[in-house]
This record gives structure tokens, C-alpha cells and sequence, in this order.
């Protein structure tokens, strides 16, 4: 079975030819997604100019890459239109202006070729992300515990099969990459912020002074809620008080950086364990933008495997916004595969 996958939630415009492998008896794969072809246009270096996401403008490079995007994705892929079993595409959650463009056109070339259309959650797709194959990878087993951390979202979910899905915790504000961009801002490191907050820590040298400390926000509370504005908060108040100090010592923001880093990761690695330890899953999965966090990456990586359970992630290309997860999404969620059923499916509770 072979999807084409289309992605246009924000500012990247994606298009990818995707397999689904076919259960081998005993083998690792079970059934994982094989990509045959990943193409992706950006417009953060375009927005970066206008220190964000500006929609219109995001709207408007969606248009201008989506076509050249699709016809790249099928030339490399080696198929033709005919042999695709459907055309997949992000319905949402998203910037709707950069969403239209993607659902139009897959609309369009669905009608066109005769195919189904098959309309798939965004932040649902970041976690189908962990079923790509490669190097013989293993696919999860289930049930599993899965950590979605993207720029507007911060979910934990129960997974005891492929379509059932429950949502047992979250944030009750803003979302670690919301947190992670917010902070890189007041820091003054442009945009995008998260990959530069974790860079800047990367390079951080020396012990963090105590004045410089924040705090990590519910760690201590026994339920799996988390809270990411305030930190921001104290993150802003810090620099207020040490402005001076700041200015005088040029690697002092790194450190900072890296204490901000480090607090979203303990937090959200604290509450993945809770979450672990209540619901004793098989697998741990990581998914969203922020997986391509290197401290969130090893610290849950490590605190999984000392818990005796499977981790694990996408490959960096596949934790940012991609197509390939929308392709994966559509093969690996039969329900989907249903011309009749177009409907998001309500259960997953995260529309
Ligand atoms: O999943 P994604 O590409 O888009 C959404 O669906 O939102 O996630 C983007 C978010 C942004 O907030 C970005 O700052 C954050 O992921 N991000 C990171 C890193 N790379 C991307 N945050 C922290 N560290 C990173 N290395
Ligand atoms: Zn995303």
C-alpha cells in the first residue's frame, strides 16, 4: 500500500511517498512504514526576517512551494500517480491560511487522479513518526506511553492500540516549544528559538550562580499536569534582576539558556515517568518538534531504559514537521484507509 503525504501545517511545506511493509512473522519490522521519497521547503529563514511566524507570509510560501514540493516528492519516489493507494494530508491543528493550501491542492490532485482522500491529525501524525523503518529498525510494541512536545502542544498519551488512543496529561498553558520560543525572544537569540535555546546551552561553560536558578513548575505535584508560562515568567524576572550582570559576563545567556533547557526537560521527563510508572506500558514514545531536543532525547532515553521499558523516537528529519509522518499516520491507521470515513476520528480526543 502506497500514500503520498501532504504537510502545510505552519511554515514548512512537505511531500512524501510512503509504503507500508507487510507483517512479517517474527520479524521486527511488523508492519512499519518504509519512506521512498521526503521533500520539504522551509520559510523560517524568510520569517526569520520577521523575527516569527507571521501567517500571511507563511501563508503565502505555502503557495509558492507546494506544487514544486509534490512533483519532487513523486519524482524521487519512482511512482507514478496511478500506483498511489490515496492522498493523505494534514486537516489540522495548524495556521488555517498555510492549512488551506495543503488540504486544496491534495483535494484537487485526489479528485484528479481518482484516489481517496485521507485527511490526518497533525499532532496524531507526529507520533505515527516512531513506525518509520529505517536500518532495520524495530517498530513499538504496544500499549504505550507517548510524549507529544511540538510548538503548540504538550500531550501525554496512552496508547493501548493503534486507534484508541487516550489523553491522560498535558499542559495547562503553554507548550514547550511555545516555552522554548517565548524564552529564546527574551534572550534575543532569533528565530526559530527552540533549536538556538538548546544550542546556546550546548555551549554553556561553568556552574549556574544561584541567582540565575529556575524553577521546574509542578514537578513536585503527584498528577501528570504541567505548566510552561510561568517559567517564562521567572525567566524574564531573572533577567530583569541581573541585567547588568548579564551584559557584563558574554557567556552568562548560555548559561541561562541551559538552565532554561534543563528545567523543560526535567519536567517533562518527570511527568513522562509518572505516567510510565501509573500505566506500565511496553514502549515510551517520543514525538514533536521538541523530541529534536538533545536533552530531552538522552534524559528520557535514560530514565526509560532504567525503567526496563522500550524507547522510542524519530530520527531528527522526522521530529520537526515533515510529510513522511503524514503519509505514516495514513497507512498505519486502517480506519483511515476508508474513502467513506473522512471524518477526524473523535476517540483520539485531541482535536
Ligand atoms: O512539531 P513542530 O516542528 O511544529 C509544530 O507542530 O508546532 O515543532 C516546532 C517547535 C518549535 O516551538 C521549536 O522551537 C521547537 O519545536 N524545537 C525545539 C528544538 N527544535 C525544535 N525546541 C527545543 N530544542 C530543539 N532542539
Ligand atoms: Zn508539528
Amino acid at each position: 500500500m502506497i500514500v503520498l503525504g501532504i504537510e502545510s501545517t505552519c511554515d514548512e511545506t512537505g511531500a512524501a511517498v510512503a509504503r507500508r511493509l507487510p507483517l512479517v512473522e517474527g520479524g521486527v519490522n511488523q508492519g512499519g512504514i518504509e519512506i521512498l521519497s521526503d521533500i520539504k521547503a522551509s520559510s523560517a529563514e524568510v520569517l526569520s526576517k520577521y523575527g516569527g511566524v507571521v501567517p500571511e507570509v507563511a501563508a503565502r510560501e505555502q503557495v509558492a512551494a507546494i506544487i514544486p514540493v509534490i512533483e519532487t516528492a513523486l519524482q524521487k519516489s519512482g511512482i507514478k500517480a496511478e500506483e498511489l493507494e490515496a492522498v493523505a494530508v494534514t486537516q489540522g491543528p495548524g495556521l488555517i491560511g498555510s492549512l488551506l493550501i495543503g488540504v486544496e491542492t491534495a483535494k484537487a490532485l485526489a479528485l484528479a487522479w481518482g484516489k481517496p482522500l485521507i485527511k490526518v491529525n497533525h499532532m496524531v501524525a507526529h507520533v505515527f513518526a516512531n513506525w518509520i523503518v529505517e536500518n532495520g529498525k524495530a517498530t513499538p510494541e504496544l500499549p504505550a506511553i507517548a510524549l507529544i512536545v511540538s510548538g503548540g502542544h504538550t500531550d501525554l498519551m496512552y496508547l493501548p492500540s493503534l486507534t484508541k488512543w487516550q489523553w491522560v496529561g498535558g499542559t495547562r498553558d503553554d507548550a514547550a516549544g511555545e516555552a522554548f520560543d517565548k524564552a529564546a525572544r527574551a534572550m534575543g537569540f532569533p528565530y526559530p528559538g527552540g533549536p538556538m535555546v538548546a544550542r546556546a546551552a550546548a555551549e554553556a561553560t561553568g556552574d549556574l550562580p544561584s541567582e540565575l536558578k529556575l524553577p521546574r513548575p509542578m514537578i513536585h505535584e503527584a498528577n501528570l499536569e504541567m505548566s510552561f508560562s510561568g517559567l517564562k515568567t521567572a525567566l524574564v524576572e531573572v533577567m530583569k534582576t541581573n541585567k547588568q550582570k548579564l551584559e557584563e559576563e558574554p557567556g552568562l545567556v548560555n548559561v541561562l539558556a541551559r538552565e532554561f533547557n534543563e528545567a523543560v526537560a526535567e519536567v517533562l521527563i518527570k511527568k513522562t515517568m509518572m505516567a510510565v510508572e501509573k500505566f506500565q506500558p511496553k514502549s515510551v514514545l517520543l514525538a514533536g518538534g521538541v523530541a529534536a531536543n538533545v536533552t530531552l532525547r538522552d534524559g528520557l532515553k535514560k530514565a526509560v531504559h532504567e525503567s526496563g521499558k522500550e524507547f522510542f523516537l524519530p530520527n531528527l528529519a522526522y521530529c520537526t514537521d515533515n510529510a513522511a509522518m503524514i503519509a505514516a499516520c495514513a497507512l498505519m491507521r486502517p480506519d483511515y484507509i476508508d474513502p467513506v470515513k473522512l471524518k477526524p476520528d473523535a476517540s483520539l480526543g485531541i482535536e
